[in-house]
């Protein structure tokens, strides 16, 4: 049985989950329902990133415990995610017991491998990123992502020997070329390893940090943040018993922003390899979201929620819009008009008025009940089923891709032919001549076929459409077979509901 395995970064607890974040949960949510559908084995794990000096000073700030603070934002992540109705199978936590055990596991055997070891080290740390920067990462002297000077801290501290695999890495990447894709994120790895990338500082002295997990073999130490965290995309599996690592973990598939390439692309695989587990299968890395043209923050108060969207369009309806105004791999930026535009066209227009007038005429020429189609079938017929079994193809091969924006683009292709298919046969005009009332029962039979497939094709993207698609078919979920023949969807009698506007269009100040 095919099987994949997808997993989304933790969320860090110190902030809100807002469109970086909901992206990815977008993307992988679409890939699980995609591959559920298509028959695949499929795990899908989220979760929170929880320790660490950002998560103890966003504590602090609060007035609060971290496990209490954590507790708290972690559950409303969940919270937010499940209103979301993504379809994660586990969320896990970085505080959850097993994780912690399987962490202080992970490093025994490293340190009894001898790939960890002790030393002095003085070095540059930017405590927004936790981690020591060298004098060539920063720019003007300032930590690129906080535009912070770093400070000096020299301190004792245990080392990971990343150095000791960095030719493998750099080998295995190049027999593997869509090892990290797209491939512009590759080579930006391939030039990190060209260039010595120097051991791993992986503890923190509990003097300066104790939040975190602590390191087995000292107990004045607690865990790196980065090396904590990572670790949870092979905690979770273990979990889940030994059986289940061993069928899940060869069809891995990670899904990052860009910022956190290089934890993902060289520490994640390094340790990975000192733990003599096998890689991952692919790193997949998006782009950065900006909202009207800026970086988002709370102070500019431009970041976007998932939530306040769904409140204010409908989570389908946002999905679509930040699915098909991107391309993976690539920035992107969030436009309310953009988002109108297309919300008006391609769903208010395209999709909504070819479902509302099908059933309208449905309902009023037919009483709602789907009429038999004859044998013969005119070419304008075979097209319009054609185009949607091209849609099928199409989409297969820009998932694949991880092409969201042309998988919907092609379904897109065939609700214009299908509109375009209205238009040309005129059913509307055709019912006012009582001999053409059998061709335009079986007119509509095509299109509510059509309709039948859009459901198909729609649901990994839009799941609640889909869904509604398939209530105003009559149609139960499963009811019909994947790979009926077109024109067999509809038993002998089989009756339709009345029409529904899917989406309503947004006015425009200037419209209203
Ligand atoms: N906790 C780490 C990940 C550890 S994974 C073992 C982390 N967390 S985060 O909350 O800061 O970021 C989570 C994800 O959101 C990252 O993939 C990041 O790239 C993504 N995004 C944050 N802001 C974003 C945008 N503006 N646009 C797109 N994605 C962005 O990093």
């Amino acid at each position: 049985m095919d099987r994949i395995y997808i997993t989304t970064p933790l969320y860090y607890v110190n902030a809100e989950p807002h469109l970086g974040s909901a992206y990815t949960m977008i993307v992988t949510d679409t890939l699980a329902r995609y591959y559920r559908a298509n028959g695949h084995e499929t795990f899908y794990l989220t979760g929170t990133d929880e320790h660490g000096d950002k998560i103890a000073q966003a504590a602090a700030q609060a007035g609060m415990e971290p496990k209490i603070f954590t507790d708290q934002i972690s559950a409303s992540f969940r919270a937010a995610w499940e209103s979301c109705g993504f379809t994660y199978d586990h969320f896990i936590r970085t505080t959850d017991a097993y994780h912690v055990r399987y962490v202080q596991e992970f490093l025994t055997r490293v340190y009894e491998s001898g790939d960890i070891y002790f030393d002095r080290y003085g070095g540059l740390y930017c405590f927004g990123c936790e981690r020591f920067y060298t004098e060539k990462e920063l720019t003007d002297g300032k930590c690129p992502d906080h535009q912070t000077v770093p400070e000096i801290i020299e301190e004792e501290n245990y080392f990971f020997r990343m150095s000791k695999y960095q030719d493998r890495l750099l080998r295995h990447i190049e027999e593997h070329p869509d090892f990290i894709r797209p491939a512009g994120f590759k080579n930006e790895v391939v030039a990190m390893l060209r260039e010595p990338i120097g051991d791993l500082c992986i503890s923190r002295p509990k003097s300066r940090l104790k939040w975190g997990i602590e390191i087995p073999f000292d107990q004045r130490y607690v865990t790196y943040v980065w090396f904590d965290a990572l670790i949870n995309y092979v905690s979770a599996l273990k979990h889940k018993g030994e059986e289940f690592f061993e069928k899940f973990w060869p069809e891995t598939e990670h899904f990052i922003g860009k910022d956190i390439l290089k934890p993902h692309g060289v520490f994640w695989p390094t340790m990975l390899m000192a733990a003599e587990l096998p890689l991952y299968k692919h790193l997949n890395v998006h782009g950065f979201w900006t909202s009207e043209g800026q970086k988002m923050s709370k102070s500019l108060g431009n970041t976007v929620s998932p939530l306040e969207m769904k409140e204010k369009i409908g989570m389908d309806a946002f999905r679509y819009f930040v699915l098909r105004e991107s391309v993976f791999g690539q920035d992107a930026d969030f436009r309310e008009d953009a988002l109108t535009a297309r919300y008006n066209a391609d769903l208010a227009n395209n999709l909504g008025n070819l479902v509302s007038r099908v059933l309208a005429m449905q309902e009023k020429y037919f009483a709602g009940v789907v009429q038999p189609l004859g044998a013969d079938w005119p070419k304008e017929d075979q097209e319009l089923r054609d185009k949607f079994a091209q849609a099928e193809i199409e989409l297969k091969h820009h998932m694949a891709e991880l092409q969201f924006h042309r998988a919907l683009e092609a379904i897109w292709l065939a609700v214009d032919h299908a509109n375009r298919y209205v238009v040309q046969t005129a059913p509307f005009t055709l019912f006012k001549e009582p001999a053409q009332r059998t061709r335009v029962g079986v007119i509509l039979h095509h299109l509510l076929e059509g309709i039948h497939q859009l459901a198909r094709l729609l649901a990994p993207f839009m799941p609640n459409t889909a869904k509604e698609l398939r209530r105003l078919l009559g149609l139960r979920e499963g009811e019909v077979a994947d790979g009926t023949p077109w024109g067999e969807s509809f038993a002998p009698g089989h009756k339709v509901n009345g029409p529904t506007v899917l989406f309503p269009r947004i006015e425009l100040p200037a419209e209203a």
